[in-house]
């Protein structure tokens, strides 16, 4: 099973959305998803009360995030999103330490840069791959990133983090489709947030099964080669290891350039 957390130090910044978005995409493409609401806050837990349908199912982390995370694999889940808290509380070190893959969602301002380095050393610390993801920040021009989005990208790559090469938009789609307890795919099927949460998914996939890919030369070779890659594999500080810390990898940035 593959597990993903949603973690930032920064309150605000998107974790829970992005679970939400994200779990119903991937439900929309068959596979099967457990949300495991971490956060006492319970949003996501409110949403799914809102959209009353079973699919994806939801568990709150009552008894632990490990012993959701057991369950979800019990059960024959593929996938188990965890939203956690706005802080660096066992919880959190808990979901991170299970997880295959960390996402990161970060706003371009100071606050939440600032903020979410906390979040970034948690996980070189506890060895996981992790990846920022840029969520609710302006819209492109002329598909070329908002100044403040580039100077926040720049910001990042100064200190090695894996950052995804595209971007969430803050739109009000996304805060509609919530409240209607719904995925941005269901709420507009071709809408522009759709799209953005389509391509995240996608990467995310990619990210993940590049992961938990045994950690051969060939196979990074190749994926390391820029016309291949799915992928971008950076190597630094932030080196992980896979899954349960078995293999050693280095940090997938969750990217899709090919
Ligand atoms: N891309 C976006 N466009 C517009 N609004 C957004 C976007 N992402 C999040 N929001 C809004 O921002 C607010 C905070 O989002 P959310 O609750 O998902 O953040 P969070 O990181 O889970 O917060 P917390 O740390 O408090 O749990 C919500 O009102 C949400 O609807
Ligand atoms: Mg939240």
């Amino acid at each position: 099973m593959n597990v993903i957390a949603f973690a930032s130090r920064k309150g605000g910044t998107g974790k829970s959305t992005l679970a939400a978005h994200l779990a119903v995409q991937a439900t929309m493409a068959h596979r099967s998803v457990l949300l495991i609401d971490a956060d006492p806050q319970g949003s996501l837990s409110l949403w799914h009360e809102i959209r009353g349908k079973e699919q994806p199912a939801l568990r709150r982390a009552t008894r632990g995030t490990q012993e959701a995370v057991k369950s979800a694999a019990r059960e024959g889940h593929e996938w188990a999103f965890i939203d956690t808290p706005p802080n660096l509380s066992a919880s959190v070190s808990d979901a991170i330490r299970l997880a295959t893959l960390v996402l990161i969602p970060c706003r371009a301002s100071v606050f939440d840069l600032t903020a979410i380095v906390e979040t970034i050393d948690l996980c070189r610390k506890l060895n996981r791959p992790y990846s920022v993801i840029f969520n609710a920040v302006p819209s492109k021009r002329s598909d070329a990133e908002a100044a403040i989005v580039s100077d926040a990208r720049h910001g990042l790559t100064a200190i090695k983090a894996p950052v995804w090469s595209g971007q969430i938009t803050h739109r009000a789609d996304y805060c509609f489709a919530l409240g209607a307890g719904a995925g941005a795919r269901e709420f507009g099927p071709d809408a522009t947030a759709a799209n953005e949460i389509s391509r995240l998914w996608s990467v995310i996939e990619r990210s993940v099964k590049a992961i938990n890919e045994p950690a051969n030369p060939r196979t990074l070779g190749k994926q390391a080669s820029p016309r291949s890659a799915v992928v971008h594999q950076s190597s630094g500080p932030q080196a992980a290891g896979g899954e349960h810390g078995r293999k050693r990898l280095p940090t997938p940035a969750v990217d899709e350039r090919t």
